[in-house]
């Protein structure tokens, strides 16, 4: 999968022959699996038409401050579309266009949302060679690169005018690596690798029977797709659950018992630099699994019960220089237990569920948590989707390799 999967890339197209060229790029960021809105220059409208690339990226084209045709007293928000993008892109961009955008001049739709927008921009030069290698233009790149926009290069090659030389827009194909490795670059968790418990237990008492819980593993399968889409190598170690894996290069060891948990988490363990224990463990397991069905002969059946091995504790005592999180769900006296399960378990943070809260814990499509750290500081979350909790925790995870 592409990183750019799932990324809002803002296209500015700006007055270059090379606009022809945005057809295809549009066509291949949304293959990849990005949401595209493009944006044009008044004079970029003359290069290639709003028409096509609103139907390749199937959002409206826009380049002007206010709306068109029969909505004149309503305006473009230019504001919104800049925090909007996970990403912009201005291509082709022209001397005219680079040259603006160095001085912060605002007076067309493009360079406003520009101005507007916090994410990275990208931005990929297109113009004859005596206008690429003239000072002011130099000086329009360098003043942007120092900005922190990113430069992809233009190529040498046949040119619009007919000369052949430096100038030639990046192919869509060549901008598309250059973006996809750019960004993984720069990806938090780059490098890391991540183990993840997931899931309930099931502890057999019979082959058909087995003690186990509510959990629906979503949570921990979140946090996997979330270290994933960090640029992180993750090992999720699910127990019985209907979820899919939710990325093909994310390894999915699937287990049943707590003892298989137990065995692939201190397994891999040692060679990962993060780990995080979301799994509903059972505590006990029957003593003895019957190798038959158990009959129901008798009123009254005992079940003898022995202790689980505490996957996280183990972990935590073997613990090197891993970030070690682990999951407290509570009914009672939260806040106390988790303090003592972060000390016993040896953990760098602990999150709190409780299921005294409505929309959090088991089975929910959302979760409200708290996070206790180490220095005794206590994080309140809002209520969210799952999806976004996990963005929180990796998030807190990501600042403390950074400390
Ligand atoms: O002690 P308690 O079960 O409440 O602790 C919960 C935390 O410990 C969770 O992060 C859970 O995944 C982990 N745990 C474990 N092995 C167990 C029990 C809990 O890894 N046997």
């Amino acid at each position: 999968m592409s990183v750019l999967s799932g990324k809002k890339i803002l296209l500015g197209v700006t007055a270059g022959i090379a606009a022809y060229k945005t057809a295809f790029l549009v066509r291949l960021f949304i293959k990849a699996g990005a949401q595209v809105k493009v944006v044009m220059t008044p004079a970029a409208r003359e290069f290639v038409t709003p028409l096509t690339l609103s139907t390749l990226s199937k959002n409206e084209v826009i380049s002007s401050f206010t709306k068109e045709e029969d909505h004149k007293n309503q305006w473009n928000n230019h504001v919104d579309l800049g925090l909007w993008a996970d990403l912009m892109l201005v291509a082709p961009a022209t001397a005219n266009t680079l040259s603006k955008m160095a001085t912060g001049n605002s007076d067309n739709f493009l360079l406003a949302t520009y101005l507007s927008a916090k994410c990275p921009v990208y931005f990929a030069p297109a113009m004859d060679l005596d206008m690429y290698r003239h000072p002011s233009t130099k000086e329009s790149f360098e003043k942007l690169i120092s900005f922190g926009n990113v430069m992809i290069p233009a190529t040498s090659g046949e040119l619009a005018s007919g000369l052949s030389g430096e100038g030639r827009m990046a192919e869509p194909e060549d901008i598309l690596n250059f973006i996809e490795a750019h960004l993984a670059e720069s990806l938090p968790l780059r490098n890391k690798r991540v183990l993840i418990t997931a899931g309930p237990t099931y502890e057999p008492i019979d082959p058909v029977r087995f003690i186990g819980n509510h959990s629906s593993g979503k949570m921990g399968y979140e946090l996997a797709a979330a270290a994933h889409a960090a640029g992180a190598r993750v090992i999720l170690i699910s127990g019985p659950t209907h979820l899919p894996n939710p990325h093909k290069d994310i390894h999915l060891i699937r287990v049943q018992s707590a003892r298989e948990m137990f065995v692939a988490a201190t397994k891999y363990f040692p060679s990962v630099d993060i780990a995080i224990a979301s799994a509903a463990v059972s505590d006990y397991r029957p003593r003895i699994s019957a190798a038959q069905k158990i009959k129901k002969t008798s009123e009254v059946m005992e079940l003898e019960l022995v202790k689980n091995p505490d996957i996280l504790a183990t972990l935590g005592s073997g613990k090197k220089d891993q970030v070690l999180v682990g999951f407290a769900l509570e009914t009672e006296n939260e806040e106390e237990n988790a303090a003592s399960k972060l000390e016993r378990k040896n953990l760098d943070f602990i999150v709190l569920n409780s299921l005294n809260d409505k929309g959090a814990g088991f089975k929910t499509e959302t979760n409200k948590i708290k996070i206790l750290f180490r220095n005794g500081t206590l994080k309140k979350f809002d209520l969210k989707p799952k999806e976004e909790v996990a963005r929180d925790i990796l998030n807190e995870i990501i600042e403390l390799i950074n400390e």
